[in-house]
């Protein structure tokens, strides 16, 4: 089932998240709704806060186009850097330049609270980053001096401009 999702200005994206200690059918029913949410609105991750619901609750999809569920995340280990466009489905239409890690490990739980660790790199680790920071309350724009339309962007890729890091 779709659920709405938040837009910047809720003050519930900018809480922090409780853990989650039940892996109930309730927790079950969100994961499978956050996954047709984040499909339908053809995003690659989706955090809890951004359905309205405080839980530390991650969706993230990998670069082999599965959804990888992270219940409880933590990165636990970081290498390298890149400097990238980001944007946000709770920040509709606004895109930054944001500096993240290469390569990020997290771990994490399953649905069913087994443990498990994960690591990727590029766009995955990227979302690695930005989803787990929506559990503490932040969004990618508090990490960018200004953030550009998609209209700006093409207007700059038309230029040739290097984007200042
Ligand atoms: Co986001």
């Amino acid at each position: 089932m779709l659920r709405e999702i938040v837009k910047k200005g809720d003050e519930v994206l900018n809480k922090k998240c409780h853990a989650v200690t039940k892996f109930d059918d309730k927790l079950h029913t969100l994961l499978d709704d956050m996954a047709d949410t984040l499909r339908d609105a053809d995003g690659v991750g989706l955090a809890a806060p951004q359905v309205g619901i405080l839980r530390q609750v991650v969706l993230v999809i990998n670069e082999n186009d599965e959804i990888i569920e992270l219940i409880n995340p933590e990165i636990i280990k970081t290498s390298g850097e890149q400097f990238g466009l980001e944007g946000c489905l709770s920040v509709p239409g606004r895109y930054g330049f944001v500096k993240r890690p290469m390569v990020v490990r997290v771990r994490a739980q399953d649905r069913y609270g087994n443990t498990f660790e994960v690591e990727d790199e590029g766009l995955t680790a990227r979302c690695f980053c930005h989803e787990i920071d929506h559990l503490s309350g932040h969004l990618f724009d508090e990490l960018v001096d200004r953030t550009y339309t998609v209209e700006e962007i093409e207007q700059m890729e038309e230029e040739g401009r290097e984007v200042e890091e």
